[in-house]
């Protein structure tokens, strides 16, 4: 009821800003935009690193980048002819007749900690999931593990399905829902926050996602070195003022991150000194990666 209800909205929406004639014609785009791929029905051989299966998919947390490449090209006759959707673009073997632009190159830092836990029977919840080319990279890599994705877009948007593989509109400021949906699901063993990559959304994540992490768990954070820059900037440009960040966010998730490894109480617009005690008490180890990427930065937290 609830998916008629969506496609309804989605077509007044679109007739309202494209005009029924339009909306006619993008129809069929629409059918095909519909159909997932099946994860079950496509075969890759099982020892495949993670940074290849990334790059298959085309999510950036591999070395390289190949969806930019597909959407790059897409607008080409030719090469939309050779490559009708992106299923046969996931299909295509010969890597080396195209250029791709470099990812973020987490994959060979994930597979540190995935190692030992490839064949255990997991949660896996990813937030901010978009097209699911990493949902995709997850379910491959982890043959018997139980996938779970969240963002607040429409399923319409994710191109990937999987009999592992569930997908729930979740907003990851709307704690009341997130509580919902973890008491429903959790707890995970796995936590990747992949989502809106600046404050609040760091700091509530954890906050919200850590109590659902298993014993032994690990939760990563992604891509906060960016933030993280221009927040030591305006901080370096206040004092050459003799100002303070007075309602901002002034502290990085860099700095954030070595509290926690000495499990400093310190004062935050999100974590509370209750936060932070919960957060002390379960916390067994915090590690900070810069997989090389002038924007990328993966930490790790693990939990007892
Ligand atoms: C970087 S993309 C995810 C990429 C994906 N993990 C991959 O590797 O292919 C970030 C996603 O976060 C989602 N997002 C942004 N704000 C959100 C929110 N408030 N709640 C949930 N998801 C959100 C966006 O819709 C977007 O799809």
């Amino acid at each position: 009821m609830r998916k008629i209800t969506t496609i309804f909205h989605r077509a007044v929406l679109r007739i309202k800003n494209h005009g029924l004639i339009e909306s006619i014609k993008y129809f069929p785009e629409f059918l095909i935009k519909s159909k997932k791929i099946d994860l079950d029905a496509i075969n890759l051989k099982d020892n495949i690193s993670l940074d290849n299966l990334c790059f298959i998919f085309g999510t950036d947390k591999a070395f390289l980048d190949r969806k930019k490449t597909f959407y790059k090209l897409n607008k080409d006759f030719k090469f939309k002819k050779k490559f009708p959707n992106y299923e046969s673009w996931i299909n295509e073997r010969k890597f080396k007749l195209y250029k791709y632009e470099l990812g973020l190159n987490y994959a060979k830092f994930y597979e540190k900690y995935f190692a030992n836990l490839k064949y255990k029977k997991l949660k896996i919840l990813e937030i901010g999931v978009a097209a699911g080319h990493s949902l995709a990279a997850w379910y491959k890599y982890f043959p018997k593990s139980q996938i779970y994705g969240i963002d607040i877009k429409d399923k319409t948007f994710l191109l990937y399905k999987g009999k592992r593989l569930r997908y729930d509109i979740i907003d990851c400021l709307d704690t009341k829902s997130i509580k919902k949906y973890c008491k429903k699901f959790g707890k995970f063993d796995l936590i990747i926050d992949d989502s809106f990559h600046d404050h609040p959304f760091f700091e509530m994540n954890i906050k919200n996602f850590f109590p659902y992490l298993n014993s032994g768990g690990i939760y990563f954070l992604e891509d906060f070195l960016d933030v993280d820059k221009k927040l030591k900037s305006i901080r370096q440009y206040n004092l050459k003022h003799k100002k303070k960040i007075m309602w901002g966010f002034d502290v990085t998730m860099h700095e954030k991150f070595s509290f926690f490894k000495k499990k400093k109480i310190f004062s935050d617009q999100i974590f509370t000194k209750k936060d932070l005690r919960y957060i002390y008490k379960y916390l067994k180890k915090v590690n900070v990666h810069y997989p090389g990427h002038p924007v990328s930065s993966l930490a790790a937290m693990i939990k007892k």
